[in-house]
C-alpha cells in the first residue's frame, strides 16, 4: 500500500504543479489551501457514487440543483432558467450544439455560426453531431463582428455562438448585438463563458468595464460556465444553463428499448462519479460569494500588473487589452516565441504557446489564477530574462531538409512511415519509444510552418504513439 502510494507520488513528480501559481494554463489555483483540501476530500468521499440515478443518490441531485441555482444567480438568469452539471467545458459545448440541432428536426443539414475565435470544442461538436460550422472572421480587436455574424445566419442555422471571453485572446464578444441578431431570426444563441463565467460577474461588481453577456442580454438562450476553472473546483465540472426547461429538453436522452433499466441521461455520460460534483459543491460553498469577490480582486490586480509589465518589456506586445483573466502577447521578429516558452519552463513557469493562425503571428497565452497574483513581479523578471535569451539565441534553426519534408507532407496521405521518419529526424524516438525532447522550440517551429490540417494529422499521429499499453513481461 505504502509502496503503491510512493509509486504514485513518483509518477506525479513529473507533472506541472497544480498549486503555487506557476502553471499558467490548464490549472486554476485559488491559493486557498483549505478550499483545495475540502474539495479533494469531497471528491474522495463521493468517488464511488453514481450520478446515473438521482433517486438512488439524492445527495447528488441536491448538490447539482444548488450549484445550478448559484450559477443562475451569478449569471442574471430569469426564474425560468434550468441547468445541468456536466464533466467540463467541452461537454457543455457539445450538449449546447446537440440540443440546438435536435430542437430543429425540420432542418436537414443544420449549421451553426461561429466567430473564428470560438473554442475548438465547437469544431468537435460539429464533427460529432454533423452540424456544419459557418466561420465568421473577427475584427482587429479579435472580437466577433456582429454584422458579419448576422449576415451569416440563414434558414439552416440552429445556433449562433459568442464567447465571454475567447480563450486565445481573452476578449468578450459583443453579445448584445449577436444575441439580438439570433433572436430576430428565431435562432438559439449560446454564450461560451466556460472560462470567464465565474469571474466576469465579479469583475463587473468591482467596477471593471465588462460588456453585457449574461442572461440579462435578451436573446441569450444558453450559457456554459466551468466550475473547474474560475470557481477553482477540482477538475470535472461545468454547468450548462438554459433560459427555459423547453430549451433544455432535447438534451435529455431516454431509452427503454432494451430489457434493462430505462436509461435516462442528462449528459453524454451515463454512469458518472459524484466525486467532481461533490468537490465543486464543497469548494463553491467554502469560498462563498465574498470569497470569490476577494479572489477576483486579487486576480485582476495581477492582470493589471502583468499587462503593464509585459507592455514595458522591449520586443513584446499585447494586441488587445484583456477583458478578463487571460493575457495573450506576441513578440517582434527578433525574439522567438517558442524559445521564450521553453526558457520559461526551465525557469519553472508553464506558459502556453499558441501557433500562428490565419496569417497572425504565434502568441503566448497566460491564464492567470488568483494564486499567481502574488508572484507577478517574479514572473515578469523571468520573462524579461527569457526574452533576452531568445533575442540572443536568434531564430530557431531547423534543418532545411526537415522543413522541406514537413511542408511537403499531405495530411490526407500521411503514412506511419512518413511520421516515424519525421520523429527520428527531430530526435523524438529512442529506446523507450516516443518521448518529448528537452526543447520544444524546434517542434513548435515546425508545427507552426504546417497548415492546420497537417498540424492536426501530425499531432494525432504523435498522440497515437504516446498512447501505447504497458504490458507485463512475457514469461
Ligand atoms: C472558452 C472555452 N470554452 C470551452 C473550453 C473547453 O473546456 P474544457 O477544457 O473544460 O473541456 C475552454 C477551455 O479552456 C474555454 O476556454
Amino acid at each position: 500500500m505504502t509502496d503503491i502510494l510512493a509509486r504514485l507520488r513518483a509518477l506525479q513528480a513529473h507533472d506541472v504543479p497544480v498549486t503555487g501559481g506557476r502553471t499558467l494554463a490548464y490549472v486554476y489555483d485559488s491559493g486557498l489551501e483549505e478550499a483545495d483540501e475540502v474539495g479533494r476530500a469531497a471528491v474522495a468521499a463521493f468517488a464511488g457514487t453514481n450520478g446515473l440515478d438521482p433517486t438512488a443518490f439524492p445527495s447528488l441531485l441536491a448538490m447539482e440543483n444548488e450549484l445550478v441555482g448559484r450559477a443562475a444567480d451569478l449569471l442574471d438568469a430569469p426564474d425560468t432558467a434550468v441547468g445541468t452539471v456536466t464533466s467540463g467545458g467541452t461537454e457543455s459545448v457539445l450538449l449546447a450544439v446537440q440540443g440546438a440541432r435536435d430542437a430543429r428536426p425540420d432542418i436537414e443539414r443544420p449549421r451553426m455560426v461561429l466567430p473564428v475565435t470560438a473554442h475548438a470544442a465547437f469544431h468537435k461538436a460539429a464533427h460529432y453531431f454533423g452540424v456544419e460550422p459557418v466561420m465568421v472572421g473577427v475584427g482587429e480587436d479579435h472580437r466577433a463582428r456582429p454584422r458579419a455574424m448576422a449576415a451569416a445566419i440563414d434558414d439552416r442555422t440552429v445556433l449562433v455562438v459568442a464567447s465571454a471571453p475567447s480563450y486565445a485572446h481573452g476578449v468578450v464578444d459583443p453579445v448584445e448585438q449577436i444575441a439580438a441578431a439570433a433572436a430576430a431570426r428565431g435562432v438559439r444563441c449560446h454564450v461560451d463563458a466556460c472560462i470567464g463565467g465565474w469571474v466576469l460577474p465579479y469583475a463587473a461588481r468591482l467596477g471593471r468595464p465588462v460588456r453585457p453577456w449574461t442572461f440579462a442580454v435578451e436573446g441569450v438562450t444558453s450559457i456554459s460556465v466551468d466550475l473547474h476553472k474560475y470557481a477553482y473546483a477540482p477538475k470535472g465540472t461545468s454547468i450548462l444553463l438554459h433560459r427555459t426547461p423547453e430549451l433544455r429538453r432535447p438534451q435529455f436522452f431516454a431509452s427503454a428499448s432494451w430489457p434493462g433499466y430505462t436509461m435516462l441521461n442528462t449528459t453524454l455520460q451515463s454512469t458518472k462519479s459524484g466525486g467532481p460534483l461533490a468537490g465543486a459543491w464543497t469548494v463553491v460553498n467554502t469560498i462563498g460569494d465574498e470569497g470569490y469577490q476577494r479572489l477576483a480582486e486579487k486576480v485582476f490586480r495581477g492582470v493589471d500588473q502583468l499587462v503593464a509589465g509585459i507592455t514595458s518589456i522591449e520586443h513584446l506586445a499585447i494586441d488587445e487589452p484583456p477583458d478578463s483573466t487571460l493575457v495573450t502577447f506576441s513578440t517582434d521578429e527578433t525574439c522567438d516565441v517558442f524559445t521564450i516558452t521553453d526558457t520559461m519552463l526551465r525557469a519553472g513557469w508553464w506558459v502556453q504557446p499558441q501557433l500562428s493562425h490565419e496569417g497572425g503571428a504565434p502568441t503566448i497565452h497566460l491564464s492567470l489564477s488568483a494564486a499567481t497574483a502574488d508572484h507577478v513581479q517574479e514572473f515578469l523578471d523571468a520573462l524579461r530574462e527569457a526574452v533576452a535569451a531568445a533575442v540572443a539565441a536568434g531564430p530557431v534553426q531547423i534543418d532545411a531538409d526537415v522543413v522541406d519534408f514537413v511542408t511537403a507532407l499531405d495530411p490526407e496521405a500521411l503514412t506511419d512511415e512518413d511520421f516515424d521518419g519525421l520523429l527520428a529526424a527531430v530526435g523524438m524516438t529512442g529506446g523507450d519509444g516516443v518521448g518529448l525532447p528537452e526543447s520544444m522550440a524546434e517542434i513548435n517551429t515546425l508545427l507552426d510552418l504546417a497548415p492546420p490540417a497537417l498540424r492536426e494529422a501530425l499531432l494525432t499521429a504523435f498522440l497515437d504513439r504516446l498512447l501505447r499499453p504497458v504490458r507485463s513481461p512475457q514469461p
